[in-house]
């Protein structure tokens, strides 16, 4: 008999499809997201392999000129929503935000591919090809600078990890005197206990605004924003993407591209030690206004097994931070260092652990032959939803939900990756 759970997931990645596109959860995010819509494709696989290719259609049909992919498609205006399409001002051929998010199509067009037995969907994927190199080469264009070879957000919700202390030194930096008053949505749907401060939301709407008064020129926006920030997450995923977009090149033949993208991997390769901080012997990341690190190990660091970069010595010293973080948290992983005075357990990513996060570490550590790792942060991942449901995000210590409840993408992980089916699956494909 399929565990309920399956039949859970399924429904609530049905009620929250909105027609081709699924939104991250009703009422907090009634929106399509970029990085959402990506990751829940793999969980419409399990059970509808075509609905999993429409999921990224439909963000791509948001994709401007310049081929920048938005971490917001408004196809409709929702007013429990802030800031929504009116603030933005931004989109082409439909109002979207003006900023992206971490770029982990490629790895999820190319695992759909390259798991499906059905030539159409294949085809369909391999079809997204230029699309996603055309958002490849948009990264490079802006946001991989000479000399730093990271790639770098001009905004904190770029980075998915919308509250991370990672931000805080570099954000100070914003001007929010200007910043047109404004009502939050958010805490009418989750305990402000839970969501970044009025502080923070000064500095992210002050950003838009920049963003905004500049035409979404993204020029501008690299070279005189007032936040840019060499970011792990995003440098990690982006450097992962890469190498999977490769591949999908090689089945299509274009060696040219091949070509483009091996130099792309190239110069994130040297991003990532550009990010390496020696004084606390970790990945983090690093203002580029300033050249400061942040100084903070967070979940963020641990993706650079997915990424596969890190030298021996690298990887020892972040292996001495996992035995240090693990022993201490009850849940793998943390969002941010539990033994950091900015840890707050249920605050968002300051503490909360969040399943996607967990899945791109799990499948990076068990590529990497650390499968300790990837065996505790599979199990503990299970057992957060066994226990307490498909939360947007957990506290790392007593289990409990933190934010939105029916979260798209966390149903998406159980479905494809944390039910037991889907871990017979993976062992019969090893
Ligand atoms: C929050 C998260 C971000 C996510 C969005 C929708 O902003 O920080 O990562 O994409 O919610 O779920």
């Amino acid at each position: 008999m399929p565990d309920n759970l399956d039949q859970k997931a399924r429904e609530i990645l049905r009620a929250n499809d909105k027609g081709g596109f699924t939104i991250p959860t009703a009422g907090l995010y009634p929106y399509q997201w970029n990085w959402d819509s990506v990751l829940v494709a793999l969980g419409f696989a399990t059970f509808d392999e075509a609905r999993a290719c429409a999921e990224i259609e439909t963000l791509f049909e948001a994709q401007w000129e310049d081929g920048l992919v938005p971490h917001i498609v408004f196809r409709r205006n929702d007013p429990d929503y802030f800031p929504g399409p009116d603030v933005w001002q931004a989109g082409e051929s439909m109002p979207t935000s003006g900023i992206t998010q971490p770029p982990v199509a490629a790895t999820v067009v190319h695992e759909l591919w390259s798991r499906s037995d059905d030539s159409a969907i294949k085809v369909r994927m391999l079809a997204l090809f230029p699309k996603l190199l055309a958002w490849h080469r948009w990264f490079h264009r802006y946001r991989v600078p000479d000399g730093v070879g990271a790639a770098v957000i001009t905004h904190p919700w770029e980075s998915g990890r919308d509250n991370s202390p990672e931000w805080d030194h570099p954000a100070s930096a914003v001007d929010v005197s200007g910043v047109t008053p404004y009502e939050r949505r958010d805490l009418q749907h989750a305990d402000a206990a839970m969501r970044p401060t009025k502080l923070d939301y000064d500095r992210y709407i002050a950003m838009v605004e920049f963003g905004r008064n500049t035409g979404w020129d993204h020029e501008a926006i690299a070279t005189r924003g007032p936040f840019r920030v060499a970011d792990v997450g995003m440098t990690m995923i982006l450097l992962r993407a890469s190498r999977d977009l490769m591949r999908l090149a090689e089945e299509l033949g274009d060696t040219e591209a091949m070509a483009e993208l091996q130099g792309y991997v190239n110069q994130l390769e040297q991003g990532a030690d550009y990010l390496w901080d020696d004084s606390i012997q970790a990945y983090c990341s690093r203002d580029v206004i300033t050249g400061r690190h942040s100084g903070y190990i967070t979940s963020g660091s641990f993706l650079f097994a997915y990424a596969g970069v890190g030298s021996a010595t690298q990887r020892a010293a972040m292996s001495r931070h996992w035995d240090r973080i693990s022993a201490s948290c009850r849940y793998m992983c943390p969002s941010h260092d539990p033994d950091d005075v900015l840890f707050d357990a249920d605050r968002y990513w300051r503490g909360p652990v969040w399943l996607v996060v967990n899945y791109m570490l799990a499948r990076g550590f068990s590529e990497s032959g650390l499968d300790d790792w990837a065996r505790r942060i599979t199990e503990d991942s299970r057992e957060l939803i066994r226990e307490h449901g498909f939360y947007e995000a957990f506290n790392p210590q007593a289990g409990t939900g933190t934010g939105g409840e029916e979260f798209s993408w966390t149903a998406a992980m159980w479905l494809a990756w944390l039910r037991p089916a889907a871990e017979k699956a993976r062992e019969l494909a090893s």
